[in-house]
């Protein structure tokens, strides 16, 4: 349905295609990508640019903003997982790539520092679900990385804001992997893009190897952020005794690989 290449802009494109509900841009993403909500007869879209090649601003310029959606498409063709929106493939045009998904419904639970503590952010919501289903998501979510553990990809900038929940439907999704690469490499940043709550030491360290331990430790630091208040305490932790103590072993002694970390949960899952 979408083509392989077009030879206009990005804008008039996604005019063309149908109705443009939804804009994101430099009043809301500091990545300088700019990407739409496109209802085609009846069909929602998420259409994501890198945006204006004007736009220096962000820490990426254009080429690099472009290399990253391209790198994105091919994380996007390799792995289907039902946490992912279907990827409708990357269309060439004047204007740069567009990475054509499926719309996903949900609340988007990241939230800025300022808005963290209050109930009624999608955060907090998320965090004062049943327990249960809250471990049903990160089961979830923890499948997914094992698929693309299994294809080679490491974690990059993974944090809360990666996720939408639909409260209804009771139905996570996981979006914006353009920062996750194919692993084993060295840390080439010094402190890599990411949520500090979220990263592993080796995300700061320029030099360091940066693998699937990383995805596990990241994982891990997932469930204690929305299972817990981002801390060890025990008293703050919601779920059980046998997964804490795996979450408490992948942040402090470490496993050695994110399928070793996926086990040891899924066992103590039971
Ligand atoms: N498939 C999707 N369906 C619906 N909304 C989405 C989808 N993907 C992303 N979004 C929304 O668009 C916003 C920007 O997308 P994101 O991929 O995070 O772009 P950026 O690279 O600019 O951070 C997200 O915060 C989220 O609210
Ligand atoms: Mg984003």
């Amino acid at each position: 349905m979408f083509p392989a290449a077009i030879d206009s802009r990005p804008a008039r494109y996604v005019e063309q295609l149908g109705n443009v509900f939804a804009r994101f841009g430099a009043h809301s993403q500091d990545s300088g990508n700019v990407s739409y909500g496109v209802d085609a007869d009846g069909r929602r879209f998420f259409v994501k640019t890198a945006g204006d090649p004007a736009d220096t601003a962000p820490y990426l310029d254009f080429g690099g903003r472009e290399s990253l959606l391209r790198n994105a498409a091919r994380l996007a063709e390799g792995v289907r997982h039902p946490l992912l929106p279907t990827f409708h493939g990357l269309v060439e045009s004047p204007g740069g790539p567009l990475l054509v998904y499926d719309w996903r419904d949900g609340d988007h639970l990241g939230t800025p520092r300022h808005v963290r503590d209050d109930p009624d952010t999608a955060f907090q919501r998320f965090r004062a679900l049943a327990v249960e289903e809250i471990l049903v998501a990160l089961d979830a979510l923890f499948d997914l990385h094992g698929q693309l553990d299994v294809a080679g990809w490491v974690q990059g900038d993974f944090y809360d804001g990666s996720l939408l929940y639909d409260f209804d439907r009771h139905r996570l999704t996981v979006i914006d992997l353009d920062s996750y690469r194919p692993g084993p490499y060295r840390n080439d940043m010094g402190r890599m893009f990411g949520s500090s709550r979220f990263m592993a030491p080796e995300e700061f360290s320029l030099g360091a190897p940066i693998d699937d331990r990383t995805t596990a430790y990241v994982m891990a630091r997932t469930a204690l952020v929305l299972l817990a208040d981002g801390t060890l305490h025990r008293d703050a932790y919601r779920g059980p005794d046998a997964l804490y103590a795996v979450v408490q072993e992948a942040v402090t002694t470490r496993f050695p690989s994110y399928i070793a970390f996926h086990r040891t949960w899924l066992a103590a899952r039971g």
